[in-house]
């Protein structure tokens, strides 16, 4: 599979297309009476999120407003493989779309994502949903513009899909943020590790790093826009730079970023216990800027399982990186994912999974029951775990997580923290939500001494002192204290 930086002519056939659609669609806009509309809906992980920002910019380029209403006049599904039950619901949703589509034959229908690497994904597209206007993999999202372009001259569906594993340079693309105080930065793409479960190395290609300067120029820019977070993301934040050949490393980076003056949050993801060093852990606990929250997946707490997940790590090797990281980041939060019925786990195996949960004590962890992936190893293996003892397993994991991060709310309350608000909480009005340094989601009141509460918007980005008065079972409650001039 050839890897290709996209070329500034290519980005020229991009903004020449951008402005022809633009063109097209103020006219469409002044034909019917109003502005034309986009969607988006995205699935999985924090990169098709950011991925999803990167339409959203073109798609403003256009000229087209943002709506939460569905349909809208452009609709992009942005698609997630990880496990099985993300294909059902994008055929139900596509379903859903036929009638509207013969209601209005100018919407437009749009799927990408890590679904579109999936040979028999595409067929099924093809040949149940032939409305759907154009379809394209991750590795081709920058070509967006030019595909729809095509597909709107043709009138036919538009497919990308390539053997080409592009990296676009972020800072010749539109990006329009979610939130006004978190950037999305991906800094590297793909991955190389083949958990035997996983399907991401099919669909997201081979690891390749974004170039070290580049990435400097854009967390500069960002500073300097006001942006209080930065998330850096990557399948493996850890083997940044091995592809460069620039004598570049995570390390290198997560120390330059922590140096750029303006952000108060430095945030990274995923890390692979492979490949975590001592170094990264000394950066976290020396700079403050940095989170003091590890996410480090386990996936399983046997090494019976691990070995067979291919996941280069033992039991002992995973619990030694916790201890190092309790011994030098004491006030650090840990989270992680865990697979539960992989081919082949026995009861024993699936106990371990609990002891090492239990030892670890996690923060958070995102838990799930495995899922067949066909394309990979483990969908060959033969002894696959029945069902009915999955979801008993699972329980059992869910139960116990639930304690430890109620018992961790817990020993919050009484204490002080410092939040970075995110804005108005979806429970109630007038309370607000944010962050600890650790990741620990806080929601909280304004007391009418500190500031009369106006609007939330007001307060997204700033951060505070909080203190913790109640531990719900997934979340703190508090008050905050004081704001925190910067
Ligand atoms: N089944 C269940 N969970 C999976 N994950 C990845 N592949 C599968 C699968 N086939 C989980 C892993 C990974 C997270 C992003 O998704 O725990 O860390
Ligand atoms: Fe999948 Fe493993 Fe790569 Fe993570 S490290 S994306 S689990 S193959």
């Amino acid at each position: 599979m050839a890897i290709e930086k996209v070329s500034s002519e290519d980005f020229e056939r991009i903004n020449s297309a951008v402005d022809k659609l633009k063109m097209y669609f103020s006219k469409k806009a002044n034909e019917i009476g109003r502005p034309l509309t986009y969607n988006i809906r995205t699935y999985g992980c924090q990169l098709n999120e950011s991925d999803s920002e990167k339409l959203a910019g073109y798609l403003d380029q256009m000229g087209l407003v943002d709506t939460d209403a569905q349909p809208a006049d452009v609709n992009i599904f942005n698609t997630c493989s990880i496990r099985e039950n993300a294909n059902d619901r994008l055929y139900g949703n596509l379903g859903v779309y036929k009638s509207e589509k013969l209601k209005n034959k100018d919407m437009i229908i749009a799927v990408c994502g890590c679904m579109m690497k999936v040979d028999e994904n595409i067929a099924k597209i093809r040949k149940s949903f032939p409305y759907v206007d154009l379809i394209f993999d991750p590795q081709q999202l920058h070509l967006m513009p030019i595909l729809l372009l095509k597909s709107l001259n043709s009138k036919k569906q538009a497919v990308e899909i390539n053997d080409v594993d592009y990296i676009a340079d972020d800072n010749n693309m539109p990006i329009t943020r979610k939130r006004k105080f978190r950037a999305l930065v991906p800094i590297m793409y793909g991955c190389n590790n083949f958990c035997t479960y996983c399907i991401v190395p099919f669909t997201r290609g081979r690891e390749r790093s974004r170039d070290f300067d580049e990435i400097i120029k854009q967390l500069n820019d960002l500073a300097k826009e006001g942006y209080k977070e930065i998330m850096l993301l990557g399948q493996n934040v850890n083997s940044y730079g091995k592809d460069l050949g620039a004598n570049k490393s995570f390390a290198d980076l997560l120390r330059a970023a922590a140096q750029i003056k303006g952000f108060s949050r430095i945030r990274f993801m995923t890390s692979h216990p492979k490949d975590l060093s001592d170094e990264i852990i000394d950066i976290m606990a020396t700079y403050d800027s940095i989170e003091t929250h590890l996410h480090l997946p386990v996936q399983s707490g046997s090494n019976y399982v691990l070995a067979r997940m291919n996941r280069h790590y033992t039991r002992e090797q995973y619990l030694h990186i916790v201890k190092l990281f309790r011994e030098k980041v004491p006030e650090g939060a840990i989270s992680t994912d865990i697979i539960v019925g992989f081919p082949g786990e026995t009861e024993q195996d699936f106990e371990d999974t609990l002891s090492i949960v239990e030892e670890v004590k996690y923060d958070s962890a995102f838990t799930f029951q495995y899922s067949i992936r066909p394309g990979t190893k483990a969908a060959t293996y033969e002894d696959q775990v029945p069902q009915d003892v999955v979801t008993e397993r699972f329980g059992r994991l869910l139960e116990l997580q639930n304690r430890l991060v109620y018992e961790s709310n817990q020993r919050m309350v009484g204490k002080t923290y410092e939040v970075l608000i995110e804005g108005e909480s979806s429970t109630a009005p007038d309370i607000l939500t944010g962050r600890t340094k650790c990741n620990h989601l806080v929601n909280f009141i304004i007391p009418e001494s500190v500031c009369k509460f106006t609007d939330a918007n007001e307060f997204e980005g700033k951060l505070a002192m909080i203190k913790i008065t109640e531990a719900k079972p997934y979340s703190v409650e508090g008050v905050l204290e004081s704001f925190i001039n910067e």
